[in-house]
């Protein structure tokens, strides 16, 4: 049966599944001021926004999204007070937890993205346990950007390169795209088609600088914790009335 709104159509039906992006990332902002708006504290918006990982990860599945990726956790956002930087680890790790099972029953594969030596020990585990778990997956794969800064990355990247330099594995006239690309932690993830960032901000926060440089961006002044499928769906719909030229 076909999902409607008070007999409208929704966006959902409107999308074209023969062409949806394949990969989606996703700056999940707005917990904070979604709660306060509420009279609720932080902590409170940050949980609400689990409900919407939740959604959303479900929404991309049920259209066929081959990559989500969400940026959970910031290399900026270890300068949080510290109280607020334990209940989002504390959230990451009992809501990896927690949701496994589930993955692994809808066939979704998780990766991770980020400097996660920074990670607690505790986090650590429960991340690489369900990294494992569902690494035989075949459908969805949701990346979950942590400790991630897309600064990080590319120096990461350059030290590695000359290092390889340096030991004569190539020369510096082979450094090329290809290979800078085979040097970030995105390397066996195509680059995003579609960004959105909710809560209103228009910048791009350090994430994922390299991978975008084709991709469609989306803004919508909804906060994360109020961003649902019909949401999702709205942006997927958007995208899909664009023309991607790729400076052609
Ligand atoms: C932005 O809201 C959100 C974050 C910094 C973290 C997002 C984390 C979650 C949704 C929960 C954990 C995630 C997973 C994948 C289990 P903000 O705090 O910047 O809000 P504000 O801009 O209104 O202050």
């Amino acid at each position: 049966m076909k999902n409607k709104v008070q007999g409208m159509s929704t966006y959902k039906d409107k999308i074209d599944l023969t062409r949806v992006p394949t990969h989606i990332a996703i700056i999940m902002d707005g917990n904070g001021r979604w709660a306060k708006e509420r009279g609720f504290d932080r902590i409170w918006g940050h949980q609400q926004g689990v409900v919407s990982v939740r959604e959303i990860t479900e929404a991309a599945a049920e259209i066929n999204i081959k990559y989500l990726t969400l940026y959970a956790f910031s290399t900026e956002n270890w300068e949080r007070p510290q109280s607020e930087v334990d209940a989002l680890m504390e959230l990451l790790i009992d809501t990896i937890e927690s949701e496994t099972p589930s993955l692994n029953k809808n066939n979704v594969r998780l990766m991770a993205i980020g400097d996660l030596s920074r990670l607690p020990k505790k986090a650590t585990e429960k991340l690489q346990h369900s990294l494992d778990q569902t690494s035989k997956n075949s459908g969805l794969s949701l990346i979950l950007a942590l400790s991630y800064s897309s600064r990080w990355e590319i120096t990461n990247a350059l030290k590695n390169i000359c290092k390889d330099v340096s030991t004569g594995k190539y020369g510096i006239d082979e450094i090329n795209d290809e290979l800078v690309r085979e040097h970030l932690t995105t390397k066996s993830i195509p680059d995003p088609d579609l960004l959105i960032r909710t809560s209103g901000e228009l910048r791009i926060s350090n994430f994922l600088l390299w991978q975008i440089a084709y991709t469609e961006l989306y803004f919508t002044s909804t906060h994360w914790p109020a961003f649902r499928k019909e949401s999702f769906y709205e942006a997927v719909y958007d995208f899909q009335q664009r023309e991607r030229r790729y400076g052609k």
